[in-house]
């Protein structure tokens, strides 16, 4: 177990892997570890579509073709032996919060009525954990957007049209010789006193 500044430290998104496999038992760590993120009103509207090994096809068939396949840019992604789609559902933040202990709130009358969408915070919490938990098993991992091809992932995978798809994590042993640092990698850091306000704004 790794000390957590240095598990945060050191994490960095992976963005080209070596194709080795990942035991299962270690996905299974994963997933526990993420299934114990915070979760506002404990609704826990969240789900993790796993792949693994041949399975992740489903995913990269749907999300680059062949004709695109041929010119991406980072070949040694489409090599992480598991993808994980994380998927919100904005449905089960609303029934919650229309039980007896939460309907003070408003929330409970529909999604609208939210101002900040807390089953997507939920579902980004909890790929935070599993992304640290990645870096603790000594994983390489990148969280990124489905290519613009969100239906396209929602219908291979059969997710049901009210899921909000949120992100994807591949994940596996990066490769160090083949790593991308991807187009927002160069932007600095801002300072902490500019993003941090003590006292008020
Ligand atoms: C909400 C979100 C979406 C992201 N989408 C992508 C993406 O589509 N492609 C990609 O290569 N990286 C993506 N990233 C990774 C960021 O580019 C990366 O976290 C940032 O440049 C800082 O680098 P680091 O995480 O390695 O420290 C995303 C990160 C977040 C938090």
């Amino acid at each position: 177990m790794g000390d957590l500044g240095e598990v945060v430290r050191n994490r960095r998104m992976s963005r080209a892997f070596t194709g080795a496999a990942v035991e299962p038992e270690v996905v299974d760590r994963l997933v526990d570890l993420a299934a114990r993120a915070p979760s506002a009103g404990n609704t826990r509207g969240w789900h993790l579509v796993v792949l693994s090994n041949d399975e992740t096809a489903r995913y990269w068939d749907a999300t680059l073709p062949a004709e695109r396949r041929e010119g991406f840019a980072w070949p040694g992604l489409l090599l992480a032996p598991v993808v994980i789609v994380v998927v919100a559902d904005p449905g089960a933040y609303v029934s919650r919060y229309a039980e007896d202990d939460k309907r003070h709130t408003g929330l409970g009358e529909d999604r609208e009525a939210w101002p900040v969408p807390y089953w997507t915070v939920d579902a980004s919490m909890a790929a935070m954990v599993l992304l640290l938990a990645a870096e603790d098993e000594g994983l390489g991992a990148l969280f990124f957007g489905p290519f613009g091809a969100t239906e396209q992932v929602r219908e291979s995978l059969g997710i049901p049209v009210e899921m909000e798809i949120v992100a994807t994590i591949a994940l596996g042993e990066a490769d160090p010789s083949a790593q991308h640092r991807g187009r927002s990698a160069g932007r600095a850091r801002p300072g902490l006193d500019q993003v941090v306000h003590r006292g008020g704004w």
